[in-house]
């Protein structure tokens, strides 16, 4: 699965039409082969979605899910309605959802485990505050961020896997981590999953960047050895700049 892949995580963004006409900019692009494009809407438009991008490189995620397969939990949308729309991956672990929807390491274990069972891909999200950062407690914290939500699952598991490393710092900021401290942090997630699992799947799972990726940063940011991609939130809502990004391997 470790392939170049680019991501747009369009948050509470995009109403019906908006959707539409950003699907169609998208499409009227031409993607390089070797690259994987995803995107995220809003679930309200995830079919809209799934039916403008049928037959073309670009395929969609939802933003977050419940672990729970049906039941009273209003407000919810489970794996399985998502699987019935013809959705496959979904985000989980944003540190939107952690900070402003309390989502905690069980919480997304959970979550992980759910959408496993129904076979989706996931995008898991994780990242360090920026006081950890500064304290240099950033691999502490990435560590005990990954072994409670993913060093649990099986090697099987993990081919449904792909990782984005999005300092909280970085998010919606402006402010993005260095092209050597993101590679720096890659290395050593790889690292830390040889150490749990093995090489062979440390070196296979993808691993993207998140947090204010542009077009002007980029490329610096791609060229890192153990970046695999980005996921993209602002920028993702312009389809040049988004596609200035997929283009920049
Ligand atoms: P940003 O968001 O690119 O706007 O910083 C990234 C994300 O939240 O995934």
């Amino acid at each position: 699965m470790k392939n170049k892949i680019v991501a747009g995580n369009w948050k509470m963004n995009n109403d019906k039409e908006q959707t539409k006409s950003l699907l169609n900019k998208l499409n009227s692009y031409k993607i390089p082969d070797d690259v994987r494009v995803i995107v995220a809407p809003s679930y309200t438009h995830l079919d809209q979605s799934i039916q403008m991008l049928k037959g073309t490189q670009i395929s969609v995620a939802a933003q977050n899910m419940n672990a729970a397969s049906s039941g009273a939990f209003t407000g919810e949308v489970s794996a399985a309605m998502l699987k019935s729309i013809g959705v496959n991956s979904v985000i989980i672990g944003h540190s939107e959802r952690r900070s402003l929807y309390h989502e905690s390491d069980e919480i997304l274990n959970n979550k992980v485990k759910s959408a496993i069972e129904s076979d989706m891909e996931i995008i898991f999200c994780f990242g360090e505050e920026l006081d950890d950062r500064k304290s240099g407690r950033q691999f502490e914290i990435i560590n005990k961020q990954l072994s409670s939500t993913l060093f649990n699952m099986s090697e099987l598991d993990w081919k449904k896997i792909v990782l984005a490393y999005e300092p909280v710092w970085a998010i919606g900021t402006g402010e993005t981590a260095s092209p050597s401290q993101a590679q720096e942090m890659h290395a050593y997630i790889r690292k830390i999953i040889s150490n749990r699992y093995n090489d062979n799947l440390a070196n296979n799972v993808s691993i993207l960047y998140g947090g204010s990726v542009k077009p002007s940063n980029v490329k610096e940011i791609f060229k890192g050895s153990d970046v695999n991609g980005g996921l993209i939130g602002g920028a993702s809502l312009n389809a040049d700049d988004f596609m200035a990004i997929v283009n920049a391997f």
